[in-house]
């Protein structure tokens, strides 16, 4: 199994000894993710970093009303009508440093 295959598997679960040897990234770094200062689109939840920047409900970083590149933990367990399933499909490419708890 791969590394992403086993990371994407479990988003909600414990890290695991795979996570390790994901790069971290501050919120600086993840800001610059937002869909509007380069191609690429993340989203933080629970301290994982995804890549959704093939999802056509993220185009330019916005997704009803909420912006890529943050920590968007509060935001999916408070706001969202999905469950964090929404992520299954979607790349682990990083971790945040100081996610919030
Ligand atoms: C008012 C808040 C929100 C609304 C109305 C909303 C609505 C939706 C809808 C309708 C879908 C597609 C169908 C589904 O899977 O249920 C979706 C998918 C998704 N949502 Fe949200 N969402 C909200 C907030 C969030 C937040 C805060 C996050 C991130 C932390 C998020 C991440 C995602 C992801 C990753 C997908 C999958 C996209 C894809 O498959 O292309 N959503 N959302």
């Amino acid at each position: 199994m791969s590394e992403t295959q086993a990371n994407s598997s479990a988003p909600n679960s414990l890290p695991s000894p795979a996570d390790t040897l994901l790069p971290t990234y501050t919120r600086a770094q993840l800001a610059l993710r937002n869909g509007q200062d380069r191609d690429e689109i993340w989203v933080a939840y629970q301290g994982n970093i995804y890549d959704v920047s093939r999802s056509r409900l993220w185009r330019r970083g916005n997704h009803y009303e909420h912006w890529a590149g943050q920590d968007l933990t509060r935001e999916l367990d408070h706001d969202a009508p999905h469950t964090p399933n929404v992520f299954d499909n979607f790349p682990i490419i990083g971790r945040l440093i100081s996610p919030v708890k």
